[in-house]
């Protein structure tokens, strides 16, 4: 599906459909006046009839009968002017081209207004390909039945206009391909995306873009002391696999940002093992991992004036009679030791790995994410990941760039009265606590292993899949969580 912005007359455009966003309550904007007024007053007469408001989300769809060469009108609410901003235009556009995709058409074209914002801009692009995905990798019957939109056309009136929105649709469409790219490895089987497939894809993805990409295998891991990565994956026949991808810019000097990512590709729980119902979603369990590599195609694309590190701390997490016992002691890539009471709690053993090997970065920043835990869900549900971190500078521009992205992120604390639940007899630290505050421990095991840096940990267990009530994000299987939010963290920085 091609985006695409270009100057033209509405009255002319060949589309099987044309898009104007209403405002409840105001008058028409120019362009919708100049379809209005071509058609004699069709959409008039339907907002004068009340049957029509621009209530958010609010569609109606109306046949132009050879009145202007586009067949079809689509007005799509956009709800009242003071409560406008980008999630509401993301939210309606998404509603909108999933409308017209499930109609059959194959081109629509979007009216855009005079002077609409660069933000706007952005935000509607961005949702009209992240409201399109589908994933029918695994599927060979009813293939043929799929509806898809072929072009995407955002039109406007002058050359002027196209010169400041057209670099602002291009960034909202590759920042929704990112996004996509994290969808589509988060709904990969487990059979379909291994450590070794996920870091071949980390290399073509970094290959296309000019991102430097460096893959350790299981040699190298143990020549390296990745000890804690090795321990999760010995279990598994699968090599586990390390992966560094690094956007570096022109020039000396740029301050360092490192994203982390926990790609568990499936999570048994290891001896201690899941119930069925447990594991069934684990495949997704590398969603972390799916963010950090789709933000970072994005930031090979859009080129920040920052070096950008990503990590991928890539394994299996299998039970077998090579496994990791509970009450194995095991050393981290930083010499710190790790009693494991539970082989269940792994994501934040191969992340010990990854944020220890962070530190030779000297980071200004460093964001991991990771599936963690369990209790997250039941602290925030799907609505937003939990957040915790080392420092609140940092925090804050996390916290901006999820009110940007509407990618919600809400703080836990992590004082240090919860270090003593993870004090081992026998270690540095233990991989549980009591059962209590479970997303904290999480949060709090990973602090002893990024004391180096400012360091945030976003636990995206609730929010990496099947997330209800949008119209962007898909309400089952992976949403590509953390790809806008990683994005917009980056470029915010660089600004
Ligand atoms: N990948 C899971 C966390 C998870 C569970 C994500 C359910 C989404 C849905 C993680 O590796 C895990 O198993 N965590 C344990 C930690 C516990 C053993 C301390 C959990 O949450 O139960
Ligand atoms: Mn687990
Ligand atoms: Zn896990």
């Amino acid at each position: 599906m091609q985006i695409s912005v270009k100057v033209g007359d509405l009255r002319t455009e060949t589309a099987a459909a044309i898009v104007f966003g209403i405002l409840e309550g105001e008058p028409l904007v120019s362009v919708a006046q100049t379809a209005d007024a071509a058609t004699n007053g069709a959409i008039s007469e339907l907002i004068d009839a009340g049957d029509f408001k621009g209530e958010h989300k609010q569609t109606a769809l109306l046949y132009t009968r050879g009145a202007i060469t586009a067949p079809r009108i689509a007005l799509i609410g956009l709800g009242k002017t003071e409560d406008v901003n980008c999630e509401k235009i993301r939210q309606a556009l998404g509603k909108i081209v999933q409308e017209l995709r499930d109609l059959g058409l194959k081109t629509i074209v979007i009216a855009l207004p005079h002077e609409t914002p660069q933000e706007i801009a952005q935000a509607a692009a961005e949702a009209s390909r992240l409201a399109l995905y589908q994933f029918n990798q695994h599927k060979t019957e009813g293939l043929d039945k799929v509806k898809g939109l072929d072009t995407i056309t955002f039109l406007v009136a002058d050359k002027a206009t196209k010169s400041v929105i057209e670099g602002s649709v291009t960034i909202g469409d590759t920042i929704a391909n990112g996004t996509n790219l994290a969808r589509d490895l988060s709904n990969q089987p487990p059979n379909h995306l291994t450590p070794t497939m996920l870091a071949e894809k980390a290399v073509e993805v970094a290959n296309e873009v000019g991102l430097k990409c460096e893959v350790f295998d299981r040699a190298q891991l143990q020549e390296k002391g990745f000890r804690t990565l090795l321990g999760v994956s010995q279990g598994s026949i699968e090599e586990p696999r390390f992966i560094v991808l690094e956007h570096i810019p022109d020039g000396e000097g740029k301050d360092t940002v490192a994203f982390v990512g926990k790609a568990i590709t499936f999570d048994s729980g290891g001896l201690s093992l899941k119930s069925g119902s447990g594991m069934m979603d684990m495949k997704h369990d590398m969603s972390g991992a799916a963010a950090v590599l789709g933000a970072m195609q994005v930031v090979g694309q859009l080129k920040p004036d920052l070096h950008v590190v990503g990590l991928i701390a890539a394994s299996e997490n299998m039970p077998s009679a090579t496994a990791q016992r509970p009450g194995d002691v095991v050393e981290s890539y930083g010499g710190k030791t790790i009693e494991i009471l539970n082989t269940d709690a792994e994501g934040r053993l191969v992340l010990a790995d990854a944020l220890g090997y962070a530190a030779q970065y000297n980071p200004k920043a460093a964001i991991d994410l990771a599936t963690l835990t369990g209790a997250v869900i039941t602290a925030l549900g799907t609505v937003a990941c939990g957040m915790m971190g080392t420092d609140n500078a940092l925090m804050a521009k996390v916290r901006h760039a999820a009110q940007k992205t509407h990618e919600r992120v809400w703080e836990l604390p992590l004082w240090d009265d919860y270090d003593e639940l993870i004090k081992s007899d026998v270690a540095d630290v233990k991989n549980i606590g009591d059962g209590t505050a479970g997303t904290i421990v999480g949060g709090a095991f990973l602090k002893k292993f990024a004391e180096d840096y400012p360091w945030v940990h976003l636990d995206i267990a609730g929010t990496a899949w099947d997330v209800k009530g949008s119209s962007y994000i898909p309400s089952k299987g992976g949403t590509g969580y953390g790809v806008r939010l990683l994005v917009q963290f980056a470029r915010d920085w660089v600004s």
